[in-house]
């Protein structure tokens, strides 16, 4: 069975296909809206020490796993450590995968209908909170456009992963990135655009308490799509002539610049424009249509980004319903399209609650949270880092710091796993997620 595993075809292929994972609305929506609420750049300097300390040998941990045992998570847990209960980690990485797809079709179907609304034009001195507002707690028009996301993420997942994934990310990706500096220098010459520079970089370390660093640890697995085995999945794909440090380092370099990027086409506009850094989910849906309206050619522009926007989506979800499916796939002996389709629609079902809680079932409160950022919060701070800092105890103590260091550094290439990663995977990732997991509900709950 081993040897007809499908693996990505070209060089790059697992780059860009663990790239289109990572990049996608965790970075533009996600990382802008979790900093805004978080108090801007004091949350940035400790996203990126969590990115360097946690994400990256989180990365290579994942995919070494997933390269090795050549399985889902479920699976993979199972083979590397075979009748010991490991393989409920991968469970919960399934778990999470269902949960984190419920709410993201609906931000995605979010980005899907701004298409729509650039074509018919962003207007300068539009509200474009109320626009958003508007959309977002309507009924029908949300469930739709969710429904067409998650169509077309089961579509491709049904189709396999290599030919669906690979293709479309390289073009796509450079596009992206050319927009978003566009948008940064309209942004950064906006009047006003320095206090929004001086929000993003200017550390205020004095509001810094336990559940900053729970949503900087949280926002660092979301964004890098780690902790619930999606790269462990991917990995599974990668042969064994790729080195995995390097193509690792990659995937989070490019991810984290486009997070960073986006930061600066965000926070400058928002101050400038005069809106709410800690309007929460809404932020990029309202201040960058704004930042358009303000561009010649804005709604041109608007219509580009949001095209980006949603394929950038569209590569992730994949990666998410491609953990469920591969799971059906290799332990329960599912045909692949029958998973896909059936996953896909039990996915799109758990996220009807998400954009029902915005209109209709606007009262209702979970732990005095909206029933989005309920789902988001409970799959990213705390599945994710609960499942990644498993994933760390596994790999450090149990496969061995050693195996994993053996397996990312063969063959040989430019980044050598040193012994630094033993004492990073082993003691200070469990031990610095816990801690502040811990901390977090105390303060939340205490
Ligand atoms: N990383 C993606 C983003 O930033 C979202 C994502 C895809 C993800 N796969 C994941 C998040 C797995 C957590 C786990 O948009």
């Amino acid at each position: 069975m081993n040897g007809a595993r499908e693996k990505w075809t070209s060089k790059v292929g697992f780059v860009l296909a663990a790239a289109g994972s990572a990049v996608g609305l965790g970075n533009i929506w996600r990382f802008s809206y979790v900093t805004g609420t978080n108090g801007g750049a004091a949350f940035v300097v400790i996203y990126l020490i969590a990115i360097i300390l946690i994400g990256y040998p989180m990365m290579v941990t994942e995919v070494a796993i997933g390269r090795k045992s050549e399985r889902n998570p479920v699976g993979a847990f199972k083979a590397l450590a075979p009748n010991t209960p490991w393989y409920i980690v991968g469970g919960l990485g399934v778990f999470s995968g269902f949960v984190i797809l419920a709410f993201y079709s609906v931000v995605a179907g979010w980005s899907v209908a701004y298409i729509f609304k650039a074509i018919a034009g962003f207007a300068p001195g539009t509200d474009f909170a109320d626009v958003f507002v508007g959309h977002i707690t309507g009924t029908a028009v949300p469930i739709i456009w969710h429904a067409v996301f998650m169509v077309l993420t089961f579509a491709i997942i049904a189709a396999g992963v290599v030919k669906g994934i690979q293709r479309w990310v390289k073009i796509l990706m450079p596009v992206l990135v050319v927009l978003l500096i566009v948008m940064v220098f309209r942004a950064i010459t906006l009047p006003g655009a320095g206090e929004g520079v001086a929000f993003y970089l200017a550390p205020r370390f004095e509001e810094v308490t336990a559940g900053t660093f729970l949503a900087a640890i949280g926002q660092a697995f979301f964004t890098l799509s780690l902790g619930m085995g999606a790269m462990i999945t991917y990995g599974s794909y990668l042969s064994n002539k790729e080195n995995i440090a390097d193509n690792g380092g990659w995937v989070v370099g490019l991810d984290t610049a486009i997070a960073l990027i986006a930061g600066f086409a965000i926070f400058p506009a928002v101050f400038a424009l005069g809106y709410d850094p800690a309007a929460g989910p809404g932020l990029v849906f309202i201040t960058l249509p704004a930042v358009f309206a303000e561009m010649p050619a804005g709604s041109l522009f608007g219509f580009i980004f949001f095209v980006l926007l949603s394929i950038a989506a569209l590569t992730s979800a994949i990666s998410l319903l491609e953990v469920v499916v591969a799971w059906l796939v290799d332990e329960k002996g599912w045909a692949r399209p029958k998973a896909a389709v059936a996953m896909g629609i039990a996915i799109f079902v758990i996220g009807l609650p998400t954009t029902l809680g915005f209109g209709v079932w606007g009262d209702v409160r979970i732990i005095g949270m909206e029933i989005l950022d309920f789902y988001d919060f409970l799959a990213s701070e705390l599945a994710l880092p609960i499942g990644g800092a498993l994933t760390a105890i596994f790999a450090g103590h149990v496969w061995k710091a050693r195996t994993v260091i053996d397996e990312t550094n063969n063959p040989p290439g430019a980044i050598k796993i040193g012994n630094w990663y033993g004492v990073l995977i082993k003691y200070l990732i469990p031990i610095a997620v816990f801690v502040v997991l811990i901390a977090t509900l105390i303060d939340f709950f205490g």
